[in-house]
């Protein structure tokens, strides 16, 4: 935060300021200070991007991602996320935030002038995600109970866990081979 902060200093002469971070980093599923940073992008006048790519459908209580956990719906400018991840689709993205930047992008993306965009079936799968998600909170809420039931299971059994971030769990492994021998139980276990 001290190095944002330092950067935001140091651009104060320009234009535009936009912080761009992940909401959830995918390697130990840190969530990021979006309070903190909220705070500095108001405090030097800096716009705010996220990329909620490994957060939106599993963080928040309603699977609104970082945006939602940290109360910031509506004050973030820009929004990034994968269809790929959490809402099972096999590709393609979205992005969303304050309207005059999606009317900009629809007027510069390249998806929307030069390349083949995702196929209407990917993004008709995205629309009924996201409808889902808002319809019911089922799998959230079953999400966050079995979050916390493996958290529990596995810190009883043997300390191989960090601290969990939410919804994102990190294990650590102390050969190379563990983690596929672990996937493969896993997965005979139907756990994945
Ligand atoms: C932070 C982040 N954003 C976006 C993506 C792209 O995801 P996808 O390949 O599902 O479109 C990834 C991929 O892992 C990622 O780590």
């Amino acid at each position: 935060m001290q190095d944002l902060e330092t950067q935001l200093q140091a651009a104060q002469a320009q234009r535009f300021r936009l912080i761009v971070t992940d909401g959830v980093f995918s390697m130990d599923g840190n969530v990021a200070p979006m309070d903190e940073i909220y705070a500095l992008a108001q405090k030097y006048d800096a716009m705010v991007m996220i990329d909620e790519s490994h957060s939106a459908g599993v963080v928040g209580h309603t699977g609104g991602g970082v945006t939602e956990l940290f109360d910031l719906r509506g004050d973030i400018e820009l929004i990034t996320g994968t269809l790929g991840k959490a809402f099972g689709g096999a590709i393609g993205g979205f992005t969303t935030g304050k309207k005059e930047i999606v009317e900009m992008l629809r007027q510069r993306s390249r998806p929307y002038l030069f390349s083949n965009s995702i196929p209407p079936m990917v993004a008709a799968a995205g629309v009924k995600a996201f409808e889902m998600l808002s319809q019911d909170n089922t799998l959230q809420d079953k999400l966050h109970e079995n979050t916390a039931y493996f958290v529990k299971k596995m810190q009883d059994a043997a300390s191989i866990l960090s601290p969990p971030h939410r919804q994102f769990v990190r294990s650590c492994f102390m050969t190379p081979t563990s983690p596929s021998k672990w996937q493969m139980h896993c997965l005979k276990k139907a756990f994945m």
